[in-house]
């Protein structure tokens, strides 16, 4: 049986401007044991599925269960196994940590936690926050008692959405350690949203993408960057690149990254910049990775062809041929 089961789930928001479809017929399981990755951009959805799987929004239609229980009918048994740790931070400024732990556990029927309470401090870093109030913690540190609230009353599922979200290093380093410790060594799943993907990449085992409310991939983490093209070149410039080179480029500044499988292609892109007079700075080549993939099949920033600058002749309108840096794709 699986872990977490989505069953051409659907949701609409009436809006002044008609129906937003957040949902469109969302369909997949995760196993339990899985580090599962669910990505997109923003909008496309994620947090809308989190919260139709914890029971906070009711789908339009489909279903969803866990470990079996329908999230709706058997609301009780399905959020007993389901550790949420929500993207905006929420808390009860009135009470310190570790008492926030408590009435946590509390909720859950767990009375004499502490010996769980004092590990979970232990591995997040915040033992020496237990009595503290939750108003005088760092924006850091309430998500971590987030992340601490979500795991008190040991949840099968594990869900985290956008969790290392503005927190620091340390702390992601922290968070993922005690994460999959706690999915290998407890066989815990673990479902995760994240805008870093190389946090998904070396995390997650499988991974779905969602675009405006629709699964657009769902598969191994390998098999997708097999997708990509296998090499980037990337280089530095702050010249006009050709048309032709930068509907193909990812440009962020004055840095241009172009799929280039094999030296053919590199010696290509080289010769064509030669070509238009244009010298690269910092040439590198590096191998694909899962921004390559993700920007491809969710298509933001994607491949839309040059974007024009304020000011500027659209290119289609046979005024330019070249399309400066900045502003071009995902910049
Ligand atoms: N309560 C609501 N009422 C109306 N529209 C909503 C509501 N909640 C979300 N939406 C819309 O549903 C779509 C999906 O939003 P959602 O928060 O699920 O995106 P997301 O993938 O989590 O994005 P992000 O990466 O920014 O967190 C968006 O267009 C959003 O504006
Ligand atoms: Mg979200």
């Amino acid at each position: 049986m699986p872990a977490v089961s989505f069953q051409q789930v659907s949701k609409t928001y009436p809006t002044p401007r008609g129906d937003l479809h957040a949902l469109q017929s969302v369909s997949f399981d995760i196993e339990e044991g899985e580090f599962f990755g669910l990505l997109g951009p923003n909008g496309a959805g994620k947090t809308t599925l989190i919260s139709v799987l914890a029971g906070l929004a009711r789908a339009s239609s489909g279903r969803v269960l866990v470990h079996g229980s329908d999230v709706q009918s058997d609301y009780a048994t399905a959020r007993r196994r389901l550790g949420v740790v929500p993207q905006e931070l929420v808390f009860d400024p009135f009470f310190n940590v570790r008492e926030a732990l408590r009435i946590q556990s509390g909720y859950f029927g767990m009375q004499r936690n502490d010996a769980w309470i004092d590990e979970l401090l232990d591995g997040l870093g915040l033992a020496d926050k237990a009595t503290a109030n939750m108003r005088q913690l760092s924006g850091g540190m309430k998500r971590r008692v987030l992340i601490a609230q979500a795991l008190v009353h040991k949840p099968s599922v594990i869900v985290l959405d956008e969790p290392t979200a503005g927190v620091d290093v340390e702390l992601r380093q922290t968070l993922w350690q005690f994460v999959s410790d706690l999915n290998k060594s407890r066989g815990s799943t673990v479902l995760l949203t994240t805008h870093y993907l190389e946090e998904a990449e070396a995390l997650c085992g499988r991974i779905a993408m969602l675009k405006q409310g629709r699964v657009v991939a769902l598969e191994s983490t390998s098999a997708l960057l097999a997708r990509a093209a296998s090499n980037v070149l990337r280089f530095k410039t702050d010249a006009a690149l050709p048309i032709d080179l930068a509907v193909q480029a990812r440009i962020t500044g004055r840095v241009v990254q172009l799929p280039a499988n094999d030296a053919l292609a590199v010696e290509r892109i080289l010769a064509r910049l030669r070509e238009v007079g244009v010298s690269p700075e910092d040439i590198e080549i590096r191998k694909a990775d899962l921004e390559d993939v993700f920007l491809d099949l969710t298509g933001t920033g994607g491949r839309p062809g040059p974007v024009p600058l304020p000011g500027e002749t659209p290119p289609d309108a046979g005024a330019a041929d070249t399309v400066t840096g900045v502003g071009a794709r995902n910049a």
